[in-house]
């Protein structure tokens, strides 16, 4: 099993004014596999992609990734694995706007020892993938919201993570931009990428291969653990 959540329990504010955001989430997902999660504003969804990414860590339950428990890791630990293991892609892009488009791509690749000359071959590898070869050194500014969100997973990608973690990647998008995010999704899937994607669009989520709904922090539609 890529992951497998047991449990997972979250809860913000204090001990006096708890608020729960997450009910004994479930679910398991092998390598490889494409999964969907929708539901409405305020459910709970950034909170659980979240807990997945290890940017976060739930208040009970088991998270195992790649069939290890690293929820009492080290922020250290977490980070790392953050970096190797999991690429991210944002419904808003998180571009730096004065950096060109491969330095954005290669911005993960810093946090390793790659040299620069394969930083900027690895950059340009992963926005070929995406079809933006020819735009590797535009900046953010000269680029369509689509072109800009193509870098976001060209970036995502460049450290050839396990896990593609994507929070309405479409969101910001006409709907043309979108298809074209979704078609880039699917070429990943079908090379073997592991993905989670959230989405408001039903027509999104369709791509998938699991659809999983949360509603008030009780998610439905997961494999059984
Ligand atoms: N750091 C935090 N502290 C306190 N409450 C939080 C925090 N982060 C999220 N919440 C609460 O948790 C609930 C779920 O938030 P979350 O961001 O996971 O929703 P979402 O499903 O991603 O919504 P949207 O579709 O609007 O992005 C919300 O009620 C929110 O107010
Ligand atoms: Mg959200």
């Amino acid at each position: 099993m890529l992951i497998r959540l047991e449990h997972i329990e979250k809860t913000y504010g204090t001990a006096d004014h708890p608020v729960p955001v997450l009910h004994d989430v479930n679910f398991a997902m092998h390598e490889g596999e494409y999964y969907a999660i929708m539901g409405p504003s305020g459910s709970g969804k950034s909170t659980l992609m979240n807990i997945l990414g290890y940017l976060d860590t739930p208040t009970k339950g088991t998270y195992y990734f790649e069939d290890v428990d690293n929820s009492r890791a080290s922020d250290t630990k977490m980070a790392r694995i953050r970096n190797e293991k999991i690429g991210f892609v944002f419904q808003s892009f998180h571009l730096l706007q004065r950096r060109r488009a491969w330095e954005n791509v290669a911005l993960p690749l810093m946090y390793g020892d790659v040299p620069k000359r394969e930083r900027r071959e690895r950059a340009e590898q992963a926005l070929l993938e995406v079809g933006l070869k020819d735009r590797m050194d535009f900046y953010p500014t000269q680029l369509s919201g689509g072109q800009c969100q193509r870098v976001a997973i060209a970036r995502a990608i460049c450290t050839r993570p396990k896990l593609l973690l994507a929070d309405e990647p479409t969101g910001a998008l006409d709907s043309k931009s979108g298809q074209q995010i979704m078609d880039i999704f699917d070429a990943l899937h079908a090379r073997g990428m592991s993905i989670i994607m959230i989405t408001h669009e039903h027509a999104v989520a369709e791509r998938a291969q699991r659809m999983m709904h949360i509603y008030d922090g009780v998610l439905s539609g997961g494999d059984p653990v």
